[in-house]
């Protein structure tokens, strides 16, 4: 089966085809191609990502983006005479305006008239920015009723989780999943969310608990704007911090920031509370006449990257305590951070649990971890064609 996954809930236009082949009692999975288009160039200059105009972009990138990925994935099927007029037509008559004029786009490329060698889409539904997600929804829509193929929900947060079972050993052309020991924890640690979440089993998950205020990816992108820093803050917070630890392997600690809610007996946390304390740390040095220097910068940013750190650590090791966890999963963008990642895997040895993490370039948005879990979802059997019509986009998808 091929699989094209389609993520458009922030600021990556992505597609990736995917396919899965079962042999004997493995499923081997195959990446044709993984496209991730990146916005941040775009966003950068407004120092964070408008819905409005992730939107836009998404709609604008979609078309070329898939006859690309057909292209370079040997999959393209280019139709040289118009599209049949009848059949578009009846197509048009079945869908919203926004569909409409995503179907108009498909229509005028060539390429996309003949159905490609594809047999169902997987695409984000949620939790994201809406309006870029309805984006991504209109598109799977349109094109399968164009192709005569099913298109499915994946939300989001189950694509970060999977992410993280694809074996980084294998090569992408005969790629499989890790053995999953369960019970599993997974840390979703992203630009809109950060939850501890029990999985009972893959798509058994419950919610331990979650952030009552900012994610950790959204607290890293304020601090780095209060620091002057550009979009995406990730980053920038991490090679800072980086270079600090090289150059003072004990912390200075002259800049000294809270660990919010780290003793709480619950599994919420809060993240707010530690940027407000950069803003005051901040507007003292400027009071005191000093200037905020790029050594000040990096002591901020490495004792920010260890407070943030320091509570994840803390609360995943109660969690991981408290249900005789067996498998530890961390997901979403935050988890690109290497000081994190280390000091996850140094957690993992003490405790004597698998740590399952993505490949550094699957920790961020992409399609591969959508076309993956529409995979798992559908194991191997195609839904029907007409129970696909009725999903929306739901910012606020929970898992
Ligand atoms: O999962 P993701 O790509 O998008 C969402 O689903 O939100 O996560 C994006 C977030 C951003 O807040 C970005 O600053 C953060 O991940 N991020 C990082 C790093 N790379 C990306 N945070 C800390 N260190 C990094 N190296
Ligand atoms: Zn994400």
């Amino acid at each position: 089966m091929i699989i094209l996954g389609i993520e458009t809930s922030c600021d990556e236009t992505a597609l990736s085809l995917l396919e899965t082949r079962q042999e004997k009692d493995i499923t081997q999975y195959k990446v044709l191609h993984n496209a991730v288009l990146s916005q941040i160039k775009l966003h950068e200059q407004y120092g964070g990502v408008f819905p409005m105009m992730a939107k836009r972009e998404h709609a604008k990138n979609l078309v070329p983006l898939l006859v690309n990925v057909l292209e370079k994935s040997g999959l393209a099927n280019i139709k040289k005479e118009p599209a049949d007029a009848q059949k578009i037509a009846e197509i048009t008559a079945l869908l919203s305006a926004k569909e409409k004029e995503l179907l108009a786009a498909l229509l005028n490329e060539p390429a996309l008239h003949n159905k490609p060698h594809v047999d169902t889409i997987a695409v984000t539904n949620g939790p994201g920015l809406e309006p870029a997600l309805w984006v991504g929804v209109n598109f799977a829509k349109a094109l399968s009723i164009l192709w005569n193929i099913p298109a499915i929900p994946v939300n989001h947060m189950e694509g970060h989780i999977v992410a993280s079972l694809l074996d980084p050993k294998s090569d992408l052309k005969h790629l499989s999943l890790k053995p999953l020991a369960l019970p599993a924890l997974a840390l979703l640690i992203s630009g809109g969310h950060t939850e501890l979440v029990l999985i009972n089993d893959i798509r058994d998950y419950s919610i331990l608990g979650a952030t009552r205020d900012d994610a950790v990816g959204e607290a890293f992108d304020k601090v780095a704007r209060l620091l002057g820093l550009p979009y995406p803050g990730g980053p920038q917070i991490s090679k800072l911090a980086h270079t600090e630890r090289a150059a003072h392997p004990a912390p200075r600690k002259i800049y000294n920031l809270p660990r919010p809610m780290i003793h709480t007996s619950n599994y919420e946390f809060s993240f707010s509370g530690i940027k407000t304390s950069v803003l005051y740390t901040i507007r003292d040095i400027k009071e005191q006449g000093k200037e905020l220097t790029d050594d000040i910068k990096q002591q901020i940013a490495r004792e920010f990257e260890d407070a943030v750190t320091e509570v994840l650590i803390f609360k995943t090791k109660k969690a991981i305590e408290a249900s005789a966890i067996q498998t530890l999963i961390i997901g979403g963008g935050v988890i690109a951070n290497t000081y994190i990642r280390s000091q996850f895997e140094a957690l993992a040895k003490k405790m004597n649990i698998v740590l399952l993490l993505p490949q550094a370039h699957l920790s961020t948005d992409n399609a591969l971890m959508i076309a993956l879990a529409g995979a798992l979802m559908l194991q191997g059997e195609l839904p029907e064609i007409h129970t696909i019509q009725d999903f929306k986009a739901q910012g606020n998808l929970s898992l």
